[in-house]
């Protein structure tokens, strides 16, 4: 009778416990391992090995120069009070729920609101992809960030592109000529590199060098741009 009753006690505790594990489960914010490379916009010669987002070095050059142009959200004009060249301008509590991209204003607006359009930032699917799951992993602020640079590559389409892609053509493509500078293709990139000869000049100013609003090229990043002009700006 007594072993019965022990019986029935363990059976119930048992059925509890599973009952709490599953309602637990469902609760969890389905917020953990969302795959996929990190860097997808290049970083000038990227490491395979480190998929870890950090916020200085892989989203913030793309929101500045997406969004952080003059008369936009740059630390001058601050459109509707926002200044997007540093981490406390760009993650407040009102546009962005740490954890939850399509619950976060900003997110939602540069993915489907007025702010996608091309007149505005118009990112690039990649640069999407990267800033939403930035925000589902919980909007972190990154300094210091270790470097992926490595100096012995510079191709065009494997270190002058990704680079000039992820920190400048926001604010020179087209539908954005800042400097009358198109860095969007081949050909303008040539034309500031060699015919005009603005590129490096531009990186190594000593006051609003390129990228304006952000922080200077390293070291590394500037000898990937010299390389690639001295070797006579190819195509490759
Ligand atoms: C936030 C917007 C913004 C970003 C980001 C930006 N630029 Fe510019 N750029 C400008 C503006 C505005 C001008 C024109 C005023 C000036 O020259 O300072 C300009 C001018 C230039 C010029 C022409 C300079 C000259 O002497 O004629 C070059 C070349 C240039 N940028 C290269 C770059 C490169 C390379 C990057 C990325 C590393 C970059 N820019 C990122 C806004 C930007």
């Amino acid at each position: 009778m007594i072993k019965r009753v022990l019986r029935a006690k363990w059976v119930i505790t048992a059925i509890l416990a599973i009952f709490l594990f599953i309602t637990n489960c469902k609760h969890e914010p389905l917020i953990n391992h969302i795959p996929g490379p990190v860097d997808t916009t290049g970083n000038g010669g990227g490491n395979a090995d480190d998929t870890t987002i950090c916020f200085e070095r892989d989203i913030l050059p793309i929101i500045v120069t997406n969004c952080a142009k003059a008369g936009c959200h740059d630390a001058i004009t601050k459109e509707e009070n926002r200044n997007y060249t540093t981490y406390s301008g760009i993650v407040t509590k009102e546009d962005i729920k740490a954890g939850f991209p399509l619950q976060s204003k900003f997110f939602v607006e540069l993915n489907t609101g007025q702010m996608s359009q091309a007149k505005y930032g118009n990112l690039n699917a990649a640069q999407k992809a990267l800033i939403k799951r930035w925000i589902t992993e919980g909007a972190k602020d990154g300094k210091n960030c270790p470097s992926k640079c490595d100096s012995s590559k510079f191709t065009y389409s494997g270190a002058i592109q990704p680079l000039l892609d992820k920190y400048c053509v926001g604010c020179h493509k087209p539908s954005s000529l800042s400097g009358n500078t198109d860095l969007s293709t081949y050909a303008g990139v040539k034309d500031a590199a060699v015919t005009k000869n603005t590129l490096m000049p531009s990186l190594k100013r000593s006051t609003s060098w390129m990228p304006l609003g952000g922080s200077k090229f390293s070291d590394c990043q500037m000898a990937q741009i010299q390389k690639w002009i001295n070797a006579g700006a190819p195509n490759n």
